[in-house]
């Protein structure tokens, strides 16, 4: 790909939390990672997936530009009140229960969008959580915490890179979501 499309980026659209957000997270996310014997995700990088792109060329990163414009849709609060994990892939997480309706249909509507752009996308259905730590051997959480607010008012585009220290996370782009 790298030859003849150009650079390659590894994408996805995602949900930020505000930085005073991320720092609270990020002290939960110290405690989970203990308890479940994995690594702790950096304030910076906390985020929820809306859906994955992967790996494509930069030259077309228009393309997935006209996506978040056309899928951006309502803002909403987002409750985050319970701790869990994927023990396949080793990572514990928070989640907002009963995820908001305008969540659930931006995820469907992206995932939708990328399929028709020929991106291959999970056959599982989209389950909203944001990734607290990773590389957890568990014993991973299951129970209630917090609750955390958060007022979501914009979706994002967001790079992955990988340098000695491990994941970075850029945002490309980003678009406000109408209040609601
Ligand atoms: P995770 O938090 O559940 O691990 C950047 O890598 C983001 O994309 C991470 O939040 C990660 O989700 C998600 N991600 C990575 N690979 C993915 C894949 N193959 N399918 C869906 N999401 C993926």
């Amino acid at each position: 790909m790298q030859a003849r499309d150009g650079p390659a980026a590894r994408l996805f659209f995602a949900l930020v939390p505000p930085a005073s957000l991320q720092r609270t997270l990020a002290l939960l996310g110290h405690d989970v990672a203990q308890r479940a014997h994995g690594r702790a995700v950096p304030a910076d990088n906390l985020h929820v997936t809306v859906a994955f792109v992967g790996a494509c060329p930069l030259a077309q990163l228009s393309q997935w530009i006209e996506v978040g414009e056309r899928c951006a849709g309502r803002a909403m609060r987002v409750t985050l009140d319970t701790l869990g994990g994927f023990r396949r892939t080793g990572v514990a997480w928070i989640c907002q229960r009963d995820p908001p309706v305008a969540l659930l249909e931006l995820g469907n509507a992206l995932g939708a969008a990328l399929s028709a752009a020929g991106v291959v996308m999970e056959t599982r259905p989209f389950h909203p959580h944001l990734t607290l730590a990773r590389n957890c051997r568990g014993p991973f959480p299951h129970e209630p915490v917090g609750p955390y607010e958060w007022d979501v008012g914009a979706l994002a585009l967001m790079q992955s890179r990988t340098d000695a220290d491990g994941a970075r996370y850029v945002e490309r782009y980003r678009w406000p979501l109408r209040p609601s």
